[in-house]
């Protein structure tokens, strides 16, 4: 999704504004644009296409500057295109926009009756335009940002920089983040901290509201009421460096290797030889769990696939009534809040606006309290979260989520423990096969190599079904995700019991069926399942228990992985899915780490 960048210093800061760029491209976007200012001139690059498009035509235009903002752009209103691309200019006003403004086609109409030309289709030039507006009035920045910020509504990062006053930029922020970062007689402004890692490990995050001033020797923030306040400065000690990908070919690749390492981290200190640390959380979150009577579990896309698995660990081992709603959905309808309730949410990047609009409801619906499972920490979601349980996953750049959701099951199961504090005894074995987890996962890696080959079977397919039963079907659901997104591949997945109640009636030998099969409870049953795929010439595709007692044919490919303690199969069983999308992907020649249409993190509704 969109993507911001700011810089005011005593260098000149091009270079500077073209690296945040790139660090800020996993999160998806389809153009670019930067604006410097010079001797109180604006100097502008805009290219449809990526960073490197932008980059060159700087280099040719041989400009420079000591400010300047630039940014990416997803296309939400308009084309890619050169005049959607940011930044949009009214004068001697210029802007970068995160979010969706709502009312931008008011803001439109009474602007063209000001007088205003619009060059663009976007919401963004809507807010120039009334930006200069103001400052024509009252040659006051602040002032002017004040005014404007009244008549928005929707969601908005903004960053602000203007001719006149060519050693200072403006943001704001609503619903769409902007982190501020410090230097030494520099200052810097981006909508993720990632863009700013090469300049600075300094930052402060805005609150909702937050608006600030940024000259090179001076940052001077204020809140909603425009009153002027401090918020604390974070130190970020990490030193690794997320845009190195460490010889692999894509990102996915890496973050598919790191599992392992992530899935450990995230478990570092947090659990004891036979039980979980109970206050993990703190002392007051220990007397809020013990509370609960009933979870809802609220999130997006995969995120949404991790709460479906966590459900199946919290009614089982806490024996808690667990509901799982997708946020866009659970936002928009009535919701019975029993007592003692807590809320959970899930997100990588703790931006996404869906979940933070869900959050914000249940804030507002009686809950008993409110839990986030998060990666970034700092991110909207965790600080307006009661409280917070981190995943340790690292910086996550593909689009395509992999460690970060091995590491939310993690992460859930470690909150499905705490809610059974008073079934302790049975905690013993779970305990024991998290810590094996890593191991496993290193193990089932392996079968890479093989993957990678069968992956040539599905380069000409159209369609592919997923089937799983029981906690697998959501792992089948999270598999046919990962090879939609990155693939192009048409992909569905089914409860393994649903399939002759519809879906069989596509299974033909052009049908490749991909199925999850650890030796559980529902194994006989799964198998029933797959002679009806056998018996109509499907052709199968088995990641099965080694124990399982699969044998190949000519239509059926096996792939055999460890036994392992029923708990941790969901992690076990996603790893391979998400090689097979990988290979498939490349094999297919997409954009693995940036699909189509697609975002990191999705910031507006
Ligand atoms: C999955 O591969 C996608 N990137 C997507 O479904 C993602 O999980 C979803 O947009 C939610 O994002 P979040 O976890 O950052 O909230």
């Amino acid at each position: 999704m969109c993507g911001i960048v700011g810089a005011v210093s005593q260098r000149n800061v091009e270079k500077i504004l073209l690296e945040g760029l790139k660090r800020l491209e996993y999160r998806g976007y389809d153009s670019a644009g930067m604006a410097l200012v010079h001797n109180q001139k604006f100097l502008i690059n805009k290219a449809v296409g990526k960073v490197s498009a932008l980059a060159e035509l700087v280099q040719q235009s041989n400009i420079s500057g000591k400010t300047g903002i630039a940014h990416t752009r997803w296309a939400t209103h308009g084309i890619p295109s050169q005049n959607n691309a940011h930044p949009h200019t009214s004068e001697n006003i210029s802007i970068v926009h995160n979010g969706i403004i709502e009312n931008y086609k008011e803001l439109r109409s009474e602007l063209i009756e000001l007088g205003y030309v619009f060059l663009s289709e976007t919401d963004t030039e809507a807010v120039v335009h009334l930006f200069h507006y103001h400052y024509k009035q009252t040659h006051d920045l602040m002032l002017s940002l004040q005014q404007t910020i009244k008549k928005l509504q929707g969601a908005y990062g903004l960053v602000v920089m203007c001719e006149n006053e060519p050693d200072t930029i403006l943001g704001t922020r609503s619903g769409s983040p902007l982190v501020v970062g410090i230097g030494i007689d520099e200052n810097f402004l981006a909508s993720d901290q990632l863009a700013l890692r090469q300049v600075t490990d300094r930052f402060i995050y805005l609150e909702e509201g937050d608006v600030v001033k940024l000259r090179s020797n001076s940052i001077d923030i204020f809140d909603q009421s425009f009153s002027p306040v401090v918020r604390e400065e974070v130190v970020i000690s990490d030193v690794h460096d997320a845009a190195d990908k460490d010889g692999f070919r894509h990102y996915m690749l890496k973050e598919i290797f790191e599992q392992p390492e992530a899935i450990a981290r995230t478990l570092d200190g947090r659990i004891s030889h036979e039980s979980v640390v109970q206050d993990l959380l703190g002392e007051e979150a220990r007397t809020v769990l013990s509370q609960v009577t009933q979870v809802q579990i609220v999130a997006c896309g995969t995120s949404y696939h991790a709460g479906l698995i966590a459900k199946y660990a919290i009614e089982e081992w806490a024996g808690i009534p667990c509901l799982v709603d997708i946020a866009s959905e659970y936002r928009y309808r009535k919701v019975i809040v029993p007592d003692n309730a807590l809320f959970i949410s899930i997100s990588q990047s703790g931006e996404t606006a869906d979940t933070l609009a869900a959050l914000r409801k249940a804030k507002a619906s009686g809950y008993l309290s409110s839990l986030a499972i998060c990666n970034v920490p700092n991110s909207s979601l965790v600080r307006e979260s009661a409280f917070s349980l981190m995943t340790c996953a690292g910086v996550e750049i593909g689009v395509a989520s992999t460690k970060a959701f091995t590491t939310q099951i993690v992460a859930l199961q470690l909150v499905a423990l705490m809610l059974a504090e008073k079934r302790k005894e049975e905690h013993k074995s779970i305990v024991q096969a998290l810590h094996q987890l890593p191991d496993y996962c290193q193990r089932v890696l392996e079968l890479n190599d093989r993957i990678e080959k069968i992956s040539e079977h599905f380069v000409e397919k159209h369609h592919a079904l997923f089937l799983g039963r029981g906690v697998q079907y959501p792992v089948a659901m999270e598999g046919a995700l990962k090879l939609k997104e990155i693939s192009y591949i048409h992909a569905e997945a089914y409860a393994a019991g649903e399939l002759k109640h519809g879906p069989l009636a596509l299974v033909d030998s052009d049908m490749p069926v991909i199925t999850v099969a650890p030796n559980n409870e529902l194994l006989e049953k799964l198998k029933s399942n797959l002679e009806e795929v056998q018996a109509r010439g499907g052709k199968l595709y088995v990641f099965a228990d080694q124990s399982a007692g699969f044998s190949e044919d000519a239509n059926t490919q096996v792939f055999n992985l460890p036994h392992v303690p029923a708990c941790i199969a969901p992690i076990i069983y996603t790893l391979p899915l998400q090689l097979l999308s990988y290979h498939v992907a490349v094999m297919r020649g997409t954009d693995v780490d940036q699909p189509r249409n697609l975002a990191k993190s999705v910031t507006v509704e």
